[in-house]
């Protein structure tokens, strides 16, 4: 790791300390590494205890993203794995996680939580409640400072139950709702309170797909064995029962739980929102979850509406946000992730309207003209046969 810079301090990044214990953290650190670690190594393990990726820790350094991530992997990453019992983290989002689970988080966690029944439960080990299981990497992400905003008042401010995210294909559902609720804006000029991400607003935040459409018996286990933190964990009888936990959970704790991919379990392109068949009883969920009175948010991105949010909207706390394309700017900058390209302005601008400002659309149409036009958008366009959306988006 490069020497530290003399404008740094220890004020950077130091929200880290309120759940952290730095101190024996950065001394078993030390140990590992057989010496001291310096300023820069502690503001990026600061920095990564707070959620923040690499690349805005670069930011706030001044240094090359590519350059803070190798000294990374050569450094900070494999002291991790020294007092992580050589688990090695995969990936900058899982530093925090294992150190989580070495015991470095303090113990912030108020009460045990009571089971409806008012069974006692014993505390989790893991003191921190944020479970992202496969959420994508976000690190790379684009313009949609109004969509957040939105999002964010409904989520925060609103405190709505349920939220909703329609969007074709490709749109970036996903991607926004990781940003949303991870934080790490950068450079944008969202508030404070964005940056950090609403997670920061929610005891607990547990992050599922539906992609391989899990029933709903074994979706909700998982949240409840999440929201329990037992080991020993007992099934509910029946779904009934299950969604009458989880609800209570809901009650008494501010909890963010993520569904991604919910057309999985809806029939393809069916305009009524219907259900597979066997995944009827996830209607059940969603009602309940909409219209008992609780202190938490479902957050969902599906291509296809759910009947019972459009029927909720605007009546209840639910809403939803129909996904528009990304404006010119960040459409130009997916291109400028991908490669070197020449346009002039208006041929930016018919560019990422001919794919709607699609993101996906937009990356493969990028590497395409990369690859058979050498990055010129003009031969491209004046070939006359774009690439249609449709034909493009197969899978
Ligand atoms: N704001 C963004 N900035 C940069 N890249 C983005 C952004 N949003 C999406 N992408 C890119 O577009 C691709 C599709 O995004 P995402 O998976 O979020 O779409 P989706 O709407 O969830 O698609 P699906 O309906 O298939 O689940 C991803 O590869 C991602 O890299
Ligand atoms: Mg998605």
């Amino acid at each position: 790791m490069a020497t530290s810079s003399p404008h740094l301090s220890e004020d950077l990044f130091s929200d880290a300390s309120q759940h952290w214990d730095l101190d024996r953290l950065c001394a078993d650190l030390a140990t590992i590494k057989q010496r001291p670690l310096t300023v820069t190594e502690r503001a990026c393990l600061r920095g990564l205890l707070c959620s923040i990726n690499p690349n805005d820790i670069a930011a706030a350094l001044h240094r090359q993203p590519q350059g803070l991530r190798v000294d990374l992997t050569r450094g900070l990453y494999r002291y991790v794995e020294g007092v992580s019992c050589g688990a090695k983290p995969k990936n900058w989002r899982e530093v925090p996680i294992l150190l989580s689970q070495n015991g470095y988080r303090k113990q912030t966690r108020p009460v045990a939580l009571p089971l409806p029944s008012d069974r006692p439960i014993p505390q989790s080990p893991i003191s921190m409640h944020h479970d992202w299981g496969n959420a994508p990497d976000v690190s790379i992400f684009f313009g949609r400072s109004h969509e957040l905003k939105q999002l964010q008042q409904w989520i925060v401010k609103d405190q709505c139950q349920i939220v909703a995210i329609w969007g074709m294909q490709g749109m970036g559902k996903t991607r926004l709702s990781v940003k949303l609720a991870m934080g790490n804006i950068g450079k944008t000029e969202l508030s404070l309170q964005v940056a950090q991400g609403v997670q920061e607003q929610f005891e607990f935040v547990i992050w599922r797909s539906l992609y391989n459409a899990p029933s709903l018996k074994d979706l909700l286990i998982g949240w409840l064995k999440g929201l329990s933190g037992q080991q020993e964990f007992t099934a509910p009888k029946d779904i009934k029962t299950a969604i009458h936990q989880l609800i209570s959970y809901l009650k008494s704790h501010r909890c963010l739980l993520i569904l991604d991919n919910v057309e999985r379990i809806l029939q393809p392109e069916s305009a009524t929102g219907q259900y597979l068949a066997g995944y009827e009883e996830y209607g059940q969920l969603f009602q309940q979850i909409g219209t008992i009175p609780h202190q938490s948010c479902l957050l969902l991105t599906s291509r296809e509406t759910l009947h019972e949010v459009v029927q909720l909207e605007n009546k209840t706390s639910v809403r939803s946000l129909a996904l528009q394309g990304l404006d010119i700017e960040a459409g130009k900058q997916i291109f400028a992730e991908i490669g070197n390209f020449s346009a002039t302005e208006s041929e930016w601008q018919q560019i990422v309207e001919l794919y709607n400002g699609n993101p996906l659309a937009l990356e493969l149409i990028a590497k395409h003209i990369e690859y058979v036009f050498d990055g010129n958008i003009t031969d491209f366009l004046q070939e006359g046969t774009p690439l249609f959306l449709d034909r493009m988006l197969l899978f």
